[in-house]
């Protein structure tokens, strides 16, 4: 059954964002009593997710993917990447001064505490979601988190998000930080910025986004 979703009448939200509402209503009733009221309140996360889903299905499709049904799967997957963050200390969240390591672990902890919500209340269904919830802090060379898994261990849907993952949020001003344009983004995902770093992105997918640059950027703005 539907949920009513209180922002769903926001107006100037593009394709993208029909697209994520449609998997939040989605959601298991019990899911998405966990997390109503933390996303009616956190715009900024609901926005970042949906955008999430609109590139990571475009770039599945670059990588040559053609099964609707994945691709569908790695969509949903995108938009519900970040629910985790929807049960962090929001005292934590709001911090204006730098976090402590304590801080930091915590907020870091969203990965597996995301994975752990989809598992109790979605199952096998979200075993996709499960899985990039999990791993969409993983980078390539190994240097990411939680497990440090590296390369081709790190789950394909995990490597396409976190690539989407990133560009996003260089692109998206936050009230820590102010946004890039898509050329400096793209200069900082392909030669470093001293904490982002090309070596943490699959050198193929990165490959393909940087050719299909143009249209990384269209439909980042339609967003
Ligand atoms: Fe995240
Ligand atoms: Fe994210």
């Amino acid at each position: 059954m539907a949920h009513h979703l209180p922002w769903a009448t926001e107006t100037a939200l593009g394709p993208s964002a029909c697209f994520g509402n449609r998997v939040f209503q989605a959601l298991p009733p019990a899911l998405w009593r966990q997390i109503e009221d933390s996303l009616a309140t956190d715009r900024e996360l609901r926005h970042h997710s949906s955008r999430l889903g609109a590139l990571a299905h475009l770039v599945g499709r670059l990588a040559g993917r053609t099964d609707s049904g994945w691709l569908a799967k790695l969509a949903e997957a995108a938009v519900l990447h970040d629910i985790g963050k929807l049960r962090l200390d929001a005292a934590i969240l709001g911090k204006t001064g730098p976090l402590t390591d304590a801080d930091k672990a915590h907020v870091r902890d969203h990965g597996p505490l995301g994975a752990e919500m989809l598992v109790a209340f979605g199952g096998e269904g979200f075993g996709i979601a499960t899985l990039v919830a999990r791993h969409h802090h993983e980078t390539y060379d190994g240097s990411g988190y939680p497990d440090g898994l590296a390369g081709g261990a790190v789950p394909e849907e995990a490597r396409i998000v976190a690539l989407c993952d990133v560009y996003d949020a260089l692109r998206t001003p936050r009230a820590y930080k102010s946004s890039f344009d898509h050329a400096h983004t793209m200069t900082i995902m392909t030669k470093g910025d001293g904490r982002t770093k090309p070596e943490h992105f699959d050198p193929h997918l990165l490959r393909l986004f940087v050719q299909h640059s143009s249209e990384i950027e269209a439909l980042y703005e339609a967003a």
